[in-house]
């Protein structure tokens, strides 16, 4: 299978060396006035070849599934820092709801068929970066807007590489959420006796899982109405199971899915089905992440946009968290970022867009809301929570995995068939069915 993401000590040592330079490159940057306050930078500085900013106008129509109550206030994050400076250009918020962007990306592909594109839209890094979008024809580089504003110093290779086709990048990533969070409700737990170390194993929390089915209490809280969902909690579960290495032979094609290692994982996922709330393919995402709020749920398997929705509601006091079970030590990449469309109506004011999404003081306001960390490393630490930090300390040391359910991993035809072979495994729990879609998912795209 194409797409092989090396494991990451090795990267992230990369990285690590590469922030290093970090101070030259600021200093070049504070040559250039990026260090200056984001308002009315542009227009003092000479950085841009593009129009004064205050002088643009006309719209920008930005595309995203960024709805939920969390999501969309940090999407008005972004704007809020693009009006900043543009404030002549109307924006227009293209988003459609649907967790995980099952809804909103076949209306993109629609439109993107029918010639008629957003000015920006969101996607991953990866497989659904490339494949959906590059190949297609569908985005244009920007690499110009790399090299001018002197990103390739700031935003570590791993991303930059999965970015980057032909020696042209094609994204800006704005933020980096950690896919294999696993939040509960502090009372919840305590109140049942459980105690939540740094790390949980599958055992753990089996024995808790146990404990609160006595109590009447669904200890997973699950959403499965978002496709996304399912996919997501069992490429955790994976994770958790077989552990980062193998998890990435996965990818390369070096283990095969039909490997004992992988149809436990697949048990294991069955079992965990056993506790979970009975209206799950009812409820979204984000409802499931609710339920843990009013602790009519125990524990949460989801990205760190449920860390968006806790600070919405203003209950982070309230909630804990832990990687996934079994999967400390890694980290799953799921990198947002926004592409420049091959004939975007509003061309500039789409460059102007990605030019500001890029910079440090819109990635400070729009990840603290958003519950990801910042694409680029050389932000204020101080300006973000204790679990930023936590999730920062995690993507410096561990071992950075992609996502299959968030389309970087493999490709859209692999994760098509993993999204329908888990809602058939949900109901049926038949590991040999499992396990045979995947294998011929894998053998198709090789
Ligand atoms: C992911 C996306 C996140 C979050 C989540 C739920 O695909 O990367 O930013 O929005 O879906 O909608």
């Amino acid at each position: 299978m194409p797409g092989k993401t090396t494991p990451t000590r090795d990267l992230v040592n990369a990285a690590l060396a590469h922030r290093s330079s970090r101070r030259e490159t600021l200093k070049q940057a504070a040559a250039l006035g990026l260090s200056a306050p984001l308002l009315g930078l542009l227009g003092t500085s000479g950085v841009s070849a593009q129009a004064t900013p205050s002088a643009a106008t006309g719209k920008l129509e930005i595309f995203s599934w960024w709805t939920s109550p969390g999501e969309a206030p940090a999407l008005e994050a972004l704007f809020k820092a693009y009006s900043a400076q543009y404030a002549g250009v109307k924006i227009v918020n293209a988003a459609v709801a649907g967790g995980g962007g099952g809804a909103a990306q076949a209306v993109l592909q629609t439109r993107l068929q029918g010639n008629n594109p957003p000015d920006s839209w969101q996607t991953h890094i990866g497989h659904e970066l490339f494949d959906q979008y590059v190949s297609a024809d569908y985005a244009d580089p920007i690499t110009d807007l790399y090299d001018s504003q002197g990103w390739r110093d700031v935003v570590p290779e791993d991303l930059l590489a999965q970015v980057t086709k032909d020696d042209q990048l094609y994204a800006v990533a704005v933020g980096v959420h950690r896919g294999n969070g696993f939040w509960y409700n502090k009372k919840v737990v305590a109140d049942a006796g459980v105690t939540v170390g740094d790390t949980l194993t599958l055992d753990d929390f089996f024995k808790a899982a146990d404990t609160f089915k006595a109590k009447g209490i669904p200890a997973l809280a699950l959403g499965s109405k978002d496709s996304f969902v399912g996919p997501q909690t069992f490429e955790n579960t994976l994770l958790g199971a077989i552990g980062p290495e193998s998890y990435n032979k996965l990818f390369a094609g070096d283990l095969g899915w039909d490997d004992q290692s992988v149809k436990d994982a697949m048990t294991s996922f069955a079992k965990m089905l056993d506790y979970v709330n009975s209206d799950h393919p009812a409820l979204t995402w984000d409802g499931a992440v609710d339920l843990v709020i009013q602790g009519k749920g125990a524990f949460n398997s989801m990205g760190d946009w449920a860390y968006g929705e806790f600070v919405a509601k203003d209950v982070t006091d309230n909630i804990g968290w832990v990687s996934h079970p079994g999967s400390q030590g890694a980290f799953v990449l799921v990198v947002d970022c926004f592409t420049l469309p091959k004939g975007a109506p509003d061309a500039e004011n789409a460059r102007n867009w990605l030019q500001v999404i890029g910079t440090k003081e819109a990635q400070e306001a729009f990840n603290p809301l958003k519950g990801s960390i910042p694409a680029r490393t050389d932000v204020d630490k101080t300006k973000f929570s204790k679990y930023h930090q936590w999730s920062m300390a995690s993507f410096a040391k561990d071992a950075l995995v992609p996502s299959v359910a968030h389309g970087e991993a493999a490709s859209p035809q692999f994760k098509q068939t993993m999204y329908d072979a888990t809602a058939t495994f949900i109901v049926d729990k038949d590991v040999d069915a499992f396990s045979l879609a995947l294998v011929d998912a894998a053998q198709s795209d090789a």
